[in-house]
């Protein structure tokens, strides 16, 4: 089984990228198959269509394919800045497209939807990489830290993933290349503690 990095940064130059390439090599190291999914440079369309609304509803083959990696993903790294207090919204399409009923989560018997889904997904634990400008103190008694429950209740949670740890790496416009090299390194080192032999 395979790990899911996936990517939402629009530049190919940016420290979130950075991010992306340290995961992935982290889960190298270990010897875990690793695939990395860009989401802007493979021009994932976030759009969910009514077509795709229904359960049992045809997906392209493209869509399929992200289905059935995320199903079968023994975990996940997440990748993105924080905008808006939200992931980018090509990173929420991939959420509302991907993490679909009877792929992410369902509802048992009986239950027409209006219940407390089941989740589905086979990782058990998820790594959550974030970037900000916002000093954490403010971004917490400001805004209350929305990624946080975004990522660990509403999606991961939901889903089955109850292992999720989060971090997130600020104030990025302000950091030294020093600094950068450190948070890389610590990145790495969540990667492993979350996914490595010890684990
Ligand atoms: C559309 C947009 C919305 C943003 N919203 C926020 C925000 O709500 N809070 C914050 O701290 N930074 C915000 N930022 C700044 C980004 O989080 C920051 O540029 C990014 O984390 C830096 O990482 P990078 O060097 O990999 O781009 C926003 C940036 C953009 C482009």
């Amino acid at each position: 089984m395979a790990y899911c990095v996936i990517l939402a940064h629009p530049d190919p130059g940016s420290f979130n990228h950075a991010l992306a390439r340290a995961a992935c090599d982290a889960l190298s190291g270990l010897g875990r198959e690793v695939h990395c999914y860009d989401l802007y440079a493979e021009g994932f369309d976030p759009r969910l269509p009514a077509a795709e609304l229904g359960r049992d509803a045809p997906l392209d083959d493209a869509l399929a394919r992200h289905c059935a990696a995320a199903a079968a993903a023994e975990g996940f790294v997440i990748v993105h800045p924080n905008w808006w207090g939200m992931p980018p919204a090509v990173l929420t399409g991939w959420v509302d497209r991907v993490l679909r009923p009877g792929v992410a989560y369902e509802f048992v018997a009986g239950d027409g939807g209006e219940g407390v889904p089941r989740g589905l997904l086979a990782a058990k634990a998820a790594v959550v990489l974030n970037t900000s400008n916002t000093a954490a103190a403010r971004e917490q008694s400001v805004f209350g830290d929305p990624l946080e429950r975004i990522w660990k209740d509403c999606i991961f949670g939901l889903c089955g993933v109850s292992d999720v740890r989060r971090r997130m790496f600020e104030t990025i416009v302000t950091s030294t290349p020093a600094q950068r090299r450190d948070w890389l390194a610590d990145a790495a080192t969540l990667v492993e503690q979350t996914f490595g032999p010890a684990a």
